[in-house]
């Protein structure tokens, strides 16, 4: 991973209702190149994990049922800047807040059901590609 890389996941609400094809459209015509790219139903322990830095919020139970109740798709995305850009490009958390065009203000549900997930740091984007993906599978 380089500072160019960032990890993103259509969460279970877009993938289930058929919205990958789209979003990945438009992350392509932003830019980003996809380098890695899988299809699974999360865990329980694996969503807890994956947000045990929300742990204490209120929210937390809920957005592990959330995660788990369907299958979604993360991904490593490549392009300069690629953490900002990516949160420009999906938008606001609460889709009633997300500018017009992002992916949130077109496909999201509410602040939970948020249609996508993007690394907030280089750091964390390191982090959370590992979770997913092994070494060999970025490339
Ligand atoms: P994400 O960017 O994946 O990071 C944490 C997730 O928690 C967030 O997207 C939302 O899906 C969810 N979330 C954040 N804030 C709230 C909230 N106030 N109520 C419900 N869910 C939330």
């Amino acid at each position: 991973m380089t500072g160019n890389r960032t990890l993103t996941i259509i969460k279970p609400d877009a993938f289930e209702s058929g919205k990958a094809g789209q979003i990945l459209a438009l992350l392509e015509q932003e830019g980003f190149r996809i380098l890695a790219a899988r299809v699974l139903h999360l865990s329980r322990a694996q969503a807890e994990e994956f947000y045990a830095v929300h742990r204490e919020r209120p929210f937390y139970g809920s957005l592990v049922q959330f995660m788990t109740s369907g299958r979604c798709m993360p991904l490593v995305l490549e392009r300069d800047a690629a953490v900002a850009t990516l949160r420009r490009v999906i938008g606001a958390t609460d889709p009633a807040e997300a500018a017009e065009g992002t992916v949130r203000r077109l496909h999201a549900e509410s602040k939970e059901r948020n249609a996508i997930h993007a690394s907030d740091s280089d750091e964390n984007a390191e982090r959370e590609a590992r979770f997913f993906f092994a070494e060999a599978d970025i490339g």
